[in-house]
């Protein structure tokens, strides 16, 4: 049996009916990373095989003025939760971030899964921390970076994703000024599903990275958004200086993906993904 946590997230709701067998969607209300002995209640009741984490606290900007917040969830829950796969036999598969890059000021280089990591935001860190207790307490895990997700689902957490925002607000007649210095691969959660299908039948352990290729920048996203759909716009590109955030982001989490393109998962180019993404919303809702 295979259960997703997450399962109402962006990604989890297109990995959940993508993946083969008896599989189980869970939402917080099954088990809470927040409250680390529902892990146990849920273990003592349940015996997945192997468990799928597509759960996190995401509010980057706000994760700053509230880090404990992203630690229980990111690091401490992520550990109850590899102690409790490894004391039951499953595989514990956890998603993370490009974010735990970002500290090396100077990289112009796509990041390998052997480059040092070195975050520049509390939500990264903590990130960072839920990747080591993984690796630290379940033998059996799997570990995949990704960046940038946007989906047919939206972000519930952040209230849509960045692409339906620029459709958005250029849909209002708003002028836009976008950060153009922030270099990073935006990936679209229905490929990294088909991806993590992939990997998983694969029975791939250890740490790998999954975005769409290509590297590009926000403010490229949303002119290609514009390019496709035919949006009038006033986009402006900006340095990430004219956009003050309270977290700091990554200048360069350019993704290498070459060790799960080894073993045959590849995703496509970005601006082909983007495409399809813009495709199917056409036929489904944004958010639900
Ligand atoms: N979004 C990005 O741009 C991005 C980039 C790189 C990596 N990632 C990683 O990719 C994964 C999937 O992200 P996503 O964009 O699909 O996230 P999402 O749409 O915000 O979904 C996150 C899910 O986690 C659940 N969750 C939050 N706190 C929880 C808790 N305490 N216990 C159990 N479930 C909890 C949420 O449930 P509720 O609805 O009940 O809150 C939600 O269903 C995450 O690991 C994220 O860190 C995301």
């Amino acid at each position: 049996m295979i259960a997703v946590l997450g399962s109402q997230g962006q990604l989890g709701r297109d990995l959940v009916p993508r993946l083969p067998g008896d599989v189980r969607p869970l939402t917080r209300a099954d088990l809470d990373l927040d409250h680390p002995e529902s892990v146990a209640a849920y273990f003592a009741a349940n015996r997945p095989d192997l468990l799928v984490n597509c759960s996190a606290y995401n509010l980057v900007d706000k994760a700053e003025a509230d880090p404990d917040a992203a630690f229980r969830v990111n690091a401490w829950g992520v550990r109850a939760l590899a102690v409790a796969c490894a004391k039951a036999g499953a595989k514990l598969v956890h998603v993370s971030t490009d974010y735990v890059f970002g500290l090396d000021a100077q990289r112009t280089s796509p990041l390998t899964e052997l480059d040092a990591p070195g975050p520049v935001s509390s939500y990264g860190l903590s990130k960072l921390a839920g990747e080591y207790v993984t690796r630290t307490h379940c033998p059996r895990h799997l570990v995949v970076r990704t960046c940038g997700l946007y989906g047919a689902w939206g972000s519930g957490g952040k209230g849509g994703n960045f692409v339906e925002t620029m459709l958005r607000v250029a849909g209002q007649g708003k002028p836009l000024r976008v950060v153009a210095d922030q270099h990073c691969t935006p990936t679209y959660t229905a490929d990294l599903a088909d991806a993590l299908v992939k990997l998983i039948a694969a029975d791939a352990e250890g740490l790998y990275h999954l975005t769409n290729a290509g590297a590009t920048t926000w403010h490229n996203v949303a002119a290609e958004a514009f390019r496709l759909t035919g949006t009038a716009a006033n986009l402006t590109p900006i340095p990430t200086a004219e956009y003050p955030t309270p977290a700091r982001r990554p200048a360069y989490s350019v993704l290498d993906c070459g060790k799960a393109a080894a073993l045959g998962v590849k995703l496509r180019p970005w601006r082909e993904a983007l495409a399809a993404y813009l495709d199917e919303r056409r036929n489904k809702p944004a958010t639900g």
